[in-house]
């Protein structure tokens, strides 16, 4: 492509050609460029709260353990013996002192340090066997951002703070809104559906533009359920008002309604329990979150990618999702319902129960999105349609809106657009040219 950073993506974002979504050597560079350089959701602090306390995720395809250590911090590895190889951990959460590995009996500590070898001292010549040298190979890099744990393999990559850089302060409208943190509950519900993996991310970074469509019938629902009051995104099919779409460096994307309230509009169940709870807030939210995060953010309806590969949405279908990738055509999908400690419980029950039966494997709106995302993976099994491109180009001209030049990342004004898919796809292009990080990073705020 013309003036293309990497051969598959147009310079601005705008287009992309399908073989990206397709070819197994793009897949495999992106385990390399993308997954093994990036920073990855690998869980909550809400899951692991004790000494001893662990989970099982994924960094791309790489299986790690993540442990609470003795001291409160937290320490991952990847699980996978350092003898023959086998997994070590085959569980997805549990509270142990040791990872005992199934095949010859090797025991890991929490810590990751090989602590016991049977027969060792009969068997292996002395001296010539250093346990200390054959622990879990650690995780380069661990740390969290208001609950959530992140992790990379890449010593050089930036540290967190800066990793999701003008994201946080978006994440914040949710993260930072109350002194308890959120919870998110595990294990998380999985599923195994045919898409490539930055169908969804694209989906979820900033694609406001299906939902009036894709899920049309659903919202039919919602508003009957509102007494046919016009609420959620349905009604802001006007692309100029009552949103934003935002873009960072590093490839973030999100967005949001700005009337502070239809992300609690659109509960299936309690809606009335969610709006009280808004109204009795809104003066507590402003004072924290500030005059237009707290009476213009909280309450709306967010949806978010942290590049690559972690999702969420909030409020009323609160819940983080990883499309962990498995091959270029297939993801698994992680979901985990969140909530806010701070809430009534009424209200955390209640915003569980609505992520449980609208984005969850079988949620009603996950249904809708498996199919769009499946079919959209899928027609470029055709060799002569994969050569043709997507198309990302809508709103391209009113970018980076003065009247909210003010925000950290860019913002575009109105909810529909795709602002945040074509910094996804820069940023993606970037990794995948295989540039270092302080090349990345020398731009600044930039994500061009
Ligand atoms: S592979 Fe784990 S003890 Fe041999
Ligand atoms: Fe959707």
């Amino acid at each position: 492509m013309a003036g293309s950073p990497w051969s598959y993506i147009a310079a601005d974002g705008s287009a992309q050609n399908r073989r990206i979504f397709w070819d197994r050597d793009i897949y495999e560079r992106e385990l390399e460029q993308v997954f093994a350089r990036c920073w990855a959701l690998v869980g909550h602090v809400s899951l692991i709260p004790k000494p001893g306390d662990y989970i099982t995720g994924y960094i791309g395809e790489d299986n790690v353990i993540v442990a609470r250590q003795g001291d409160g911090g937290i320490k991952a590895f990847i699980n996978a013996c350092t003898h023959r190889g086998n997994k070590v951990c085959h569980a997805l959460s549990g509270n142990t002192r040791s990872f005992v590995c199934a095949y010859h009996g090797w025991a890991f500590g929490t810590d990751g340090s090989l602590q016991g070898v049977p027969m060792e001292k009969a068997i292996y010549d002395k001296g010539c066997f250093d346990k200390s040298k054959r622990g879990l190979t650690e995780v380069a890099q661990v740390d969290t951002y208001r609950g959530l744990i992140f992790a990379t393999f890449d010593p050089s990559a930036p540290p967190l703070i800066d990793y999701l850089g003008d994201m946080a302060w978006y994440l914040d409208v949710y993260f930072g809104a109350s002194d308890e943190g959120t919870i998110a509950f595990g294990p998380p519900s999985r599923a195994r559906i045919k898409s490539n993996w930055k169908v969804p991310s694209d989906n979820f970074a900033g694609d406001s533009y299906h939902v009036g469509w894709a899920h049309a019938s659903m919202i039919t629902l919602a508003v009957q359920q509102a007494g046919g009051e016009r609420i959620g995104p349905a009604a802001s099919v006007n692309a100029e008002a009552n949103g934003i779409q935002v873009t960072t460096a590093m490839g973030h994307g999100c967005g949001f309604m700005t009337d502070g309230a239809d992300g609690f509009a659109v509960m299936l169940k309690n809606r009335e329990l969610a709006m009280r709870y808004l109204q009795e807030n809104r003066a507590r939210l402003v004072e924290r979150l500030g005059e237009f995060r707290g009476k213009q953010l909280y309450g709306s309806q967010l949806h978010a990618t942290i590049f690559p590969n972690f999702s969420l949405l909030s409020p009323a279908f609160s819940t983080l999702k990883l499309w962990h990738p498995r091959g270029p055509h297939e993801i698994e999908v992680w979901s985990y319902p969140l909530v806010d400690a701070g809430w009534p419980q009424e209200l955390q029950d209640a915003v569980a129960h609505n992520t449980m039966i609208s984005f969850q494997p079988t949620g009603v709106f996950e249904a809708d999105d498996t199919e769009n995302f499946e079919y959209s993976t899928l027609t470029n099994r055709g060799f002569v349609t994969r050569q043709q491109n997507n198309d990302s180009s809508m709103g391209s001209s009113r970018e980076r809106s003065k009247r909210y030049a003010d925000l950290p990342g860019y913002v575009t004004e109105g909810m529909i657009g795709e602002t945040p898919q074509r910094g996804f796809y820069r940023f993606w292009s970037k990794l995948m040219e295989g540039r270092s990080w302080d090349e990345i990073i020398e731009g600044g705020r930039s994500n061009g």
